[in-house]
């Protein structure tokens, strides 16, 4: 494969633009077109890119021979249609997050993209963010000591969707960064929602999850808030850390704090619960748009035939999970017991599907597992 990869992006509302942009400023790639069913989207487009081909009709797209890959920015009905036409295609394809709309879907263009040998990666966004980096580096290096639980809250007024509830719409965010960081899969999950403004469409969860080792985690997503809060609290046995994304500066913070219980004591009267309270550390996070480092990621799996940090089976897990919600939502929030597909030993999982794909294409997709690229 040559360095120079031609690009085309389909879907250019809020979202796509962003991705346009960035893969613009890429060297060794050229954004070649954008495609829309909107004509008003993609004159506004032409209008900032005059350079970059602009099409409506995807089919159109897909049968120019000289784009390489192709990224899927549109509502998620449409993820599965469009990816799937990509990779039938021969291109390699980039899915925003969520991946598709079920675990079948996701599985299916993981192995049609394995069988291609093609690279199919999911727009994870968060993963590439320099401040989960840094988070996902502290954890690593067991400086909180083991993680006991996580919470977070991503809230804010709208934007509502008409086909998807709030939790696949903001809570992948969520879970691929608990994901990543717990290094894990749940065992169960329960979800509460309610409707307040669309029937029938979740606007307000909760959704918790269970580990191994009574660790937990618990994700409040909500379109119905005044604020905008994106905000995470990792309890350590030995630290916590505090991630606000929405602050300007010191998005991190290091709390010293911990609570300890007596491991032994002979009346209640000595029985004391120790509370910790140390200093606060801000470490340095250096600032870096995460969809640049997320878009040169794609170019650069794809030009060294490497799994790509949030890939195809990544964006399975959390649609999984996602489908999980939805069933112990219908359930009254009853816990929904968590089949990931195998396991490896490091907590990612594989699908049979890969086990099925031909032999030469195997060979890649295990090669592909064991290289899995490290930022
Ligand atoms: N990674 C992130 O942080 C992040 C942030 C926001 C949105 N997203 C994701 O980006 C995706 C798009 O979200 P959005 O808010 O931009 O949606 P949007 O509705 O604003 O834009 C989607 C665009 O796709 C176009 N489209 C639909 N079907 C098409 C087709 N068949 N061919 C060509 N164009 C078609 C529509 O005309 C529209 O312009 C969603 O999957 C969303 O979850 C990701």
């Amino acid at each position: 494969m040559s360095n120079s990869l031609n690009i085309g992006v389909v879907g250019c509302g809020y979202w796509g633009p962003n991705l346009i942009r960035n893969f613009r400023s890429l060297p060794g790639c050229n954004m070649k077109t954008m495609c829309d069913i909107s004509e008003e989207r993609l004159s506004h487009l032409k209008g900032l890119y005059p350079e970059i081909e602009g099409e409506t009709d995807y089919e159109k797209m897909l049968s120019d021979k000289s784009i390489h890959a192709i990224a899927v920015a549109t509502a998620v009905r449409y993820h599965y249609p469009l990816a799937k036409a990509a990779l039938e295609a021969g291109k390699h394809t980039f899915i925003e997050k969520p991946m598709a709309s079920s675990t079948e879907e996701c599985e299916e263009l993981i192995s049609i993209a394995n069988n291609k040998g093609l690279s199919l990666m999911v727009g994870h966004t968060f993963l590439y963010s320099p401040a989960i980096r840094k988070i996902k580096e502290i954890v690593d290096s067991g400086d909180i000591g083991d993680i006991q639980y996580i919470c977070a809250r991503r809230l804010n007024l709208g934007l509502y969707q008409k086909d998807i509830n709030v939790t696949w719409d903001l809570a992948p965010h969520d879970l691929s960064i608990i994901l990543h960081i717990m290094n894990e899969v749940p065992q169960s999950i329960n979800c509460r929602g309610t409707s307040h403004v669309t029937p029938g469409i979740e606007d307000v969860t909760a959704m918790s999850l269970q580990f191994t080792n009574e660790r937990s985690a618990i994700i409040h997503s909500s379109w119905l808030d005044p604020r905008k809060i994106r905000e995470m609290t990792i309890v350590g046995s030995k630290r916590m850390i505090v991630y606000d994304d929405v602050a300007q500066q010191d998005k991190i913070k290091i709390f010293d704090a911990r609570v300890e219980r007596p491991p032994h004591y002979d009346t209640f009267a000595e029985f004391h619960y120790a509370y910790h309270y140390g200093d606060v550390y801000i470490p340095y996070v250096k600032q870096d748009e995460p969809l640049k480092t997320e878009t040169q990621h794609f170019l650069d799996c794809i030009n060294s035939s490497t799994t790509p940090l949030t890939s195809g089976e990544k964006g399975a897990e959390v649609v999984r999970i996602l489908e999980a919600s939805s069933e112990s939502i219908r359930s009254k929030g009853a816990a929904i017991e968590y089949h990931s597909e195998k396991t490896d030993s490091n907590g990612s999982s594989t699908f049979a599907s890969l086990a099925d794909a031909p032999k030469q294409t195997k060979k890649r997709a295990t090669e592909n597992l064991a290289k899995t690229t490290r930022l």
